[in-house]
């Protein structure tokens, strides 16, 4: 296994997914508890990640010392190179000009990191985000890949097996970085790389029933992969201790609820509690039709049923949620400073703190794709695991302006034509979220001979891979012209449609 060190980089969990990825397993563990940690899993291997500090600090974040002398090869990204420089007795500058965005490296002379892949006298990109660089080497380092920022982009110690890299192999935009990571864990710790989901599954079940003990656990469900592959993962580690509670807020999509209840109570005889609030969510929406207000009273609703439920269902101790790794990104900012809020997501907090209840998060490090493949690991049927993103507050952010249960049922409709066209065309993988939108606007039409005066509806596709940045779906305009003239000749209510140009940034994959 291998120890990653958190210096409280933004993107430390991409260096264990890179990691998982070349098949080893890895813990997480904080700068400040990484010599615990050690002690439990003796690992083979250690990566230190970057960080927001400068080793030119008054008391940096320091990776333990006993870690040079263990025998055990280390890996140091960014500030994870710049610590073990200076740790080992080398120099880092800070203040100078730094290197952010792409970059590229010339490879001045061979190192295990780039077997099989660059060679002396080659150029490659990578991507950099330094202020701080190593100016001179600790003992027995030799640069082996320079940029024009840093003329020790690459250095190795081969004899100790020590590796520090300025740039940041674990993003995308080093296109050859998870191969370098790969060649880490397996070349030089001598992984065999033979670790997958399945053993995935295994751990959290142990981590589950050893957390829970024999305590009660409930799981609210929303509809979605995240939560119902985190119920089915938990009733696999502790069966009739968990219940899951449904709280059908009547924002679904079309048949989605009726799928949720069969899938759980037939599929795999879990215990569920099916609740239809639709009137109650409807009578509070009814008259709002500002976004954050809409979001914060479907999230507050949502607790007030659903811990009215957990009270009938009686003694849980746990509460289980299928966060993934990107919900805490977006909501928290990871050195524990306050971020922006862009939207109020409904997810995450709220829930815990007023049940005074401990959490059971068993997705928390993974990323979409990667509950996907644990989701059909667990046996999940295709149709639930492959399908697109749905967000907790439904389509009461799709329909800008006052939701009413006339107005979801007209948007139901359009967004089941739409679906269902893109998956006639095969579509439907290609793309990370389709979905329609009903606009509070109302254009005037002509149909037959008459008049009409109806209402918007906008359609979305986008691409991504993790939600945080998407693209337009290029549809040909052909595909267009049919969903948009099946809608508009079925859906009574909607007499246009647009299609919804906006990248992310600058605009958001859902409307509100
Ligand atoms: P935005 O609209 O912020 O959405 O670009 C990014 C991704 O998150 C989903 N989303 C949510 N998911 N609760 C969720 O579980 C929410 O409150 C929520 N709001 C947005 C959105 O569908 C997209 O996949």
């Amino acid at each position: 296994s291998i120890l990653i060190v958190d210096f409280g980089s933004q993107v430390t969990q991409l260096i264990a997914r890179r990691v998982r990825e070349a098949g080893v397993y890895s813990e997480i563990a904080p700068f400040s508890q990484a010599a615990e940690v050690f002690e439990r899993m003796s690992p083979r291997g250690i990566i230190l990640s970057g960080g927001p500090a400068s080793v030119n600090d008054e008391d940096p974040p320091l990776a333990p010392e006993s870690f040079y002398d263990a025998g055990v090869p280390i890996l140091g990204i960014c500030y994870g190179q710049q610590v073990m420089t200076k740790q080992l007795g080398g120099n880092v500058l800070s203040h100078d000009m730094g290197e952010f965005g792409r970059a590229f490296v010339d490879i001045e002379s061979d190192c295990t990191l780039f077997d099989g892949m660059w060679k002396v006298g080659e150029r490659h990109q990578v991507w950099m985000s330094h202020g701080d660089k190593v100016t001179e080497l600790a003992d027995g380092f030799t640069p082996v890949a320079t940029s024009e920022g840093a003329p020790f982009a690459v250095t190795c110690n081969e004899d100790r097996r020590f590796y520090g890299i300025q740039f940041h192999p674990e993003v995308v935009h080093t296109p050859d970085g998870a191969r370098l990571i790969a060649n880490f864990v397996r070349h030089v710790c001598g992984l065999a790389g033979d670790w997958t989901m399945a053993e995935f599954r295994k751990t959290k079940i142990a981590e589950i029933r050893e957390q829970v003990g024999d305590g009660k656990v409930i799981c609210g469900l929303s509809g979605g992969v995240d939560s119902a592959v985190a119920a089915v993962l938990i009733h696999e580690a502790i069966g009739e201790q968990l219940t899951c509670v449904f709280v059908d807020h009547g924002l679904m999509r079309m048949g989605e609820a009726e799928q949720v209840v069969s899938l759980f109570k037939e599929h795999y005889n879990i215990p569920l509690v099916h609740v239809d609030a639709e009137e109650m969510f409807m009578s509070g929406l009814a008259g709002e039709t500002d976004p954050e207000k809409k979001r914060k009273f479907i999230g507050k609703t949502f607790i007030d049923v659903f811990e009215d439920e957990a009270g009938e269902i009686g003694g849980a101790d746990f509460l289980a949620q299928g966060t993934l790794y990107p919900d805490v990104i977006e909501s928290v900012s990871f050195t524990g400073g306050p971020s922006v809020t862009i939207k109020s997501h409904h997810n995450v907090g709220g829930l815990p703190e007023r049940m005074n209840m401990q959490l059971v998060e068993p997705l928390r490090e993974l990323f979409k794709d990667e509950v996907r493949e644990l989701g059909r690991e667990l046996g999940l049927p295709e149709v639930f695991v492959g399908r697109h993103p749905f967000p907790g507050p439904g389509l009461a952010i799709r329909i800008p302006g006052e939701v009413t249960k006339e107005r979801c049922d007209i948007l139901r409709k359009a967004d089941a034509i739409y679906l269902e066209e893109i998956r006639n065309a095969g579509l439907y993988d290609a793309i990370w979220q389709a979905f329609a939108v009903l606009l509070p606007v109302k254009t005037v039409g002509v149909m037959g001979d008459g008049r009409t005066y109806d209402s918007v509806c906008g359609l979305r596709a986008v691409t991504s891979t993790d939600g945080m940045t998407a693209d337009v779906y290029p549809f040909d305009a052909s595909f267009l012209s049919r969903v948009a003239t099946r809608i508009i000749n079925e859906v009574k209510g909607i007499n246009r449609v647009v299609y919804d140009y906006t990248s992310k940034p600058p605009g958001t994959i859902e409307w509100e």
